[in-house]
């Protein structure tokens, strides 16, 4: 277990470049399950969620390498068709690979996700809309065990927007019988990612981009190459730490789109924002941080990926702000290690009411899990004197490199490694 020893107050500056999107770049692995064959995903992170996965594929019998950003697999010789408790209490997101192999091989036996650190995080929109596809699916000694004959295309209504579900979902419409509606579907942009690799494996979508998916089933599929999104929660958590940091930087390889409303918020807190085609330019240096509360929302809402980020920022503006969280509504374990660098955050309900201080004070601080993680980071970055973040391996799941990155944009942070941490 890793920590981050952070000198804080270091201005930051130049160009950081942005990494590929963790969160596509998981269903994207899962969609080669749909067919045998050899295929290329460029611009992959190289960060340990991708790892998990890809050790996840090797136990069902996926050949892979991964050299530089592309990972190559070959996916023609399946050998098992289930995901091990093993893996899916390391990462949820490995149920991503139940409906491709329900889909293509018949059955599938997937370790039920338990709970996590912000609360139950059920899987019930899987599970109800594979059974509405012709899915036989019981729970037993902790494992979905599904099976079916050939799915059947139908009509789903999504209750709420569900990233995890409509993928999946998706994925099994693929090489389904006839034609499934997806309705309320998540707009997410990995989404969209991934509704392009299906549609190049020979997949037949409309509506990619939209809350209406009409995913007409083929018989086969081919293997197919992409190029995984830029990860904008990454490209949000640095143009962060320079508004924390009074700082100008450039990100490159990003997507200003996918992070409208994120970028909308900074502006309003008083950053100005500068675009290229594949660039956003921060210039914080003068920047009288105002309040900007938030809520966080499905695409093209706020993320909440994005929430506890927002909340570090809050902590050093000139007045009160209230940040709520309409996806995860106890996604709040960051704050009581925020207010040990001196914020002042109080939690109510599924809001933190967070009142500027004029500054914080470097301590020992615990992560507890990935975006938690990073605003304490930043919290760091901004702070007088030393930060200690502790147990980085939760950040490691979704960050590639981010103490290099910002070290070589001129921040005092450094990795140490060491079991007691
Ligand atoms: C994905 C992201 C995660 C992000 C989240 C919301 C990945 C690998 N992870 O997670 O980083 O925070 O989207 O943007 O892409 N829900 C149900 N039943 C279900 C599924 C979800 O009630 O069957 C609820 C969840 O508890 C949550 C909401 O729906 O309140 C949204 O969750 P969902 O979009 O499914 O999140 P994930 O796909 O797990």
């Amino acid at each position: 277990m890793d920590k981050f020893v952070i000198e804080g107050g270091k201005p930051l500056s130049g160009t950081v470049q942005v990494s590929g999107a963790k969160n596509a770049s998981l269903p994207l692995l899962s969609a080669s399950l749909l067919s045998g064959g050899i295929f290329k995903l460029y611009n992959t992170p190289r960060l340990n969620d991708v790892i998990t996965m890809l050790k996840l594929l090797e136990h069902l019998g996926v050949e892979y390498s991964f050299s530089g950003s592309t990972v190559e697999l070959n996916t023609a010789g399946i050998t098992h068709t289930d995901a091990p408790y093993e893996w899916v209490k390391k990462m949820r997101a490995s149920i991503y690979v139940l409906g491709p192999l329900l889909s293509r091989f018949g059955q599938a036996k997937v370790s039920l996700p338990g709970g996590c650190a912000w609360g139950p995080r059920p899987v019930d929109l899987h599970i109800s809309g594979l059974k509405k596809m012709g899915a036989e699916i019981s729970i037993e000694n902790g494992y979905i065990i599904a099976t079916c004959k050939r799915l059947h295309g139908t009509k789903i209504n999504f209750d709420h927007s569900s990233v995890g579900a409509t993928g999946n979902l998706m994925m099994a419409a693929a090489l389904a019988q006839g034609t499934t509606i997806l309705n309320n579907a998540a707009m997410e942009p990995e989404i969209t990612n991934l509704a392009r690799f299906l549609t190049l494996m020979g997949a037949r979508i409309n509506g990619i981009g939209t809350p209406i998916l009409e995913i007409e089933g083929v018989d086969a599929l081919q293997p197919a190459e992409i190029h995984t999104i830029p990860d904008r929660i990454e490209a949000g958590t640095l143009l962060i730490a320079a508004a924390m940091t009074r700082s100008t930087i450039t990100i490159s390889g990003c997507n200003d789109i996918h992070l409208y409303s994120v970028l909308a918020k900074l502006q309003d807190a008083g950053a100005k924002l500068n675009y290229t085609d594949d660039t956003i330019t921060i210039d914080a240096q003068e920047l009288e941080l105002k309040t900007v509360d938030i809520s966080t929302g499905p695409f093209p809402g706020f993320p909440t990926d994005m929430q506890a980020q927002w909340i570090a920022l809050m902590t050093l503006a000139g007045g009160v702000s209230t940040i709520t969280d309409t996806i995860y509504l106890d996604r709040f374990s960051h704050v009581p290690e925020l207010n040990r660098l001196g914020a002042n955050i109080i939690v109510h309900d599924n809001s933190a009411t967070v009142r500027g201080v004029s500054k914080l004070t470097g301590a020992k601080v615990m992560s507890t899990d990935l975006r938690a993680s990073a605003s304490l980071v930043l919290a760091g970055l901004a702070a007088e004197g030393i930060t200690e973040v502790l147990r980085v391996y939760h950040l490691d799941r979704g960050y590639e490199k981010l103490e290099s990155k910002l070290a070589s944009l001129g921040a005092g942070i450094t990795r140490v490694s060491g079991s007691e941490y």
